[in-house]
């Protein structure tokens, strides 16, 4: 179970939720929770989630390992504070900040390169879904971001961008129709690797209808967006099972 927390909370605010969701889920055992704070917060939680098994991830990455690239943060300096994760390709930057499928492709590679485990966002766009579109641009997206990246190292993530922020989640039976593609291209591209690669779901997941979510055959986790910028609904997510 992922939190992507976007462009929210300071320093401060950061610390307070993470000293109060700690000892929340400190009984979890068999979920694997991901926080992905601002790059700003990143040193302070980096510290307080230390001896913990909650793993520390970025928003973004930038494909270089250093230099002349003002504003941007290299794979290496997000291992050196503690990342363990990386989202890339989230429809927020591909839309805002137009990133391609090759910059995304780019920023996998680079990010496996200093062993930071990524979460790679796909998604159409309601426009798509729309046009009947859904499958040629998941396609398209799993084929150009996953060019000459292995079956390790990362985890898919469906994140219908109609879905996003709107709380107009996709139904169980269109979350586990878009998985199931996925699953069988991962197939056609990684063979029985496939099956070992987790694919999440993203889009107004909420703890109301995480259970419904969760019991698609092909939905391994969520990334969590609004819901997970309160220490009580994130909590609840995560421990969906009880
Ligand atoms: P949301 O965002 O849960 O607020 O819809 C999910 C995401 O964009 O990762």
């Amino acid at each position: 179970m992922a939190a992507n927390w976007k462009m929210n909370k300071t320093v401060a605010e950061t610390q307070a939720f993470l000293n109060e969701f700690i000892p929340v889920v400190r009984d979890v055992k068999d979920v694997e929770i991901v926080i992905a704070p601002p790059f700003t917060s990143l040193h302070t939680a980096s510290a307080i989630l230390k001896n913990t098994d909650i793993k520390l991830s970025a928003q973004d990455v930038f494909y270089e390992d250093k230099g002349a690239f003002t504003g941007e943060v290299s794979p290496a300096m997000l291992s050196d504070i503690g990342c363990k994760y990386v989202i890339i390709g989230h429809s927020e930057r591909r839309q805002y900040f137009k990133e391609t499928d090759e910059i995304v492709n780019r920023k996998i590679k680079a990010s496996l390169k200093h062993n930071l485990n990524v979460i790679f966002c796909i998604g159409e766009s309601l426009q798509e879904r729309e046009a009947g579109k859904t499958f040629e641009v998941l396609n398209r997206e799993l084929t150009e971001g996953l060019k000459d990246v292995p079956a390790e190292g990362w985890v898919a993530a469906y994140e219908p961008i109609w879905a996003i922020g709107t709380g107009r989640t996709a139904t169980p039976e269109q979350a586990q129709e878009a998985h199931k593609y996925i699953r069988e291209k991962l197939s056609s591209l990684y063979g029985m690797a496939a099956q070992e690669i987790r694919i999440l779901y993203g889009g107004s997941v909420t703890p109301d209808n995480i259970e419904s979510l969760m019991r698609c055959n092909d939905v391994d986790g969520t990334l969590v967006g609004g819901a997970s910028l309160k220490v009580d609904s994130f909590a609840k997510i995560v421990k969906y099972k009880k």
